[in-house]
């Protein structure tokens, strides 16, 4: 059983000097300046057929892009927090009707998706160190991952800020594609490296 993300976090949205941050528990979870990354990155992903699963809808910008895309037919985005899914409804009542939002815990959640039943993972929830770094955890939650991916299908986690591949992943997957793209963070980012600088952003394709 992995250690547990707090059931009832304080989470915020905060709007200050054209800057947008979603605040959990005092962490920076997502801010406005990744929306080109989230773009690129939910349009890569859209490629690859017309049925996806997303982790994690923090300001729902892969969300609303990935649904909003014209040959999208479903796309299911798993949110841990109840508070999220209320800010993200508050700023956008009118989503693309290709969207459905689970409140729940993907831990939990994975096991009772059906097999083969998505083209693509965006694959973006924003965890504690300790969950990121557990080895044994990633074992057993990708491979739940995998099998819900349609042969030809791609997961592709949140951009990295190194050329270096999500460790996570590579076990499970014979080819990746990893795209370099510019990007400028706010001044204010504590999450990145470098507050400019290049992203990596990795599809994991599943080929048999
Ligand atoms: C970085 S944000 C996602 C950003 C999103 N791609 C966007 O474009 O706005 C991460 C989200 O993952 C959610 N999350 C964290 N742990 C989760 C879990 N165990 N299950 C589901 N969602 C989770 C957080 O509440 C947060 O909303």
């Amino acid at each position: 059983m992995h250690q547990r993300q707090p059931d009832d976090p304080e989470i915020a949205l905060l709007e200050r000097e054209g800057e947008v941050t979603l605040m959990i528990d005092g962490d920076q979870a997502m801010q406005a300046w990744e929306r080109e990354l989230m773009c690129l990155s939910s349009d890569l992903l859209c490629q690859f057929g017309s049925t996806f699963l997303e982790v994690g809808l923090g300001l729902g910008i892969s969300a609303l892009r990935i649904a909003g895309n014209p040959h999208t037919h479903r796309h299911v985005v798993i949110e841990k927090y109840r508070k999220v899914i209320d800010l993200f409804q508050e700023c956008n009542p009118s989503p693309p009707s290709a969207l459905e939002i689970v409140h729940a815990d993907f831990f939990d959640y994975l096991h009772e998706l059906e097999t083969e039943s998505f083209d693509g993972i965006f694959f973006d929830p924003h965890l504690p160190k300790e969950l990121r770094e557990d080895e044994v955890l990633w074992q057993e939650i990708v491979p739940q991952l995998v099998r819900t991916l349609k042969k030809g299908g791609a997961l592709i986690p949140c951009f990295s800020s190194y050329p270096i591949l999500r460790w996570q992943f590579i076990p499970f997957f014979d080819r990746v594609v990893v795209d370099k793209v510019a990007f400028n963070a706010y001044r204010t980012t504590n999450y990145m490296a470098y507050n400019t600088g290049d992203a990596f952003i990795q599809q994991f394709i599943k080929m048999r």
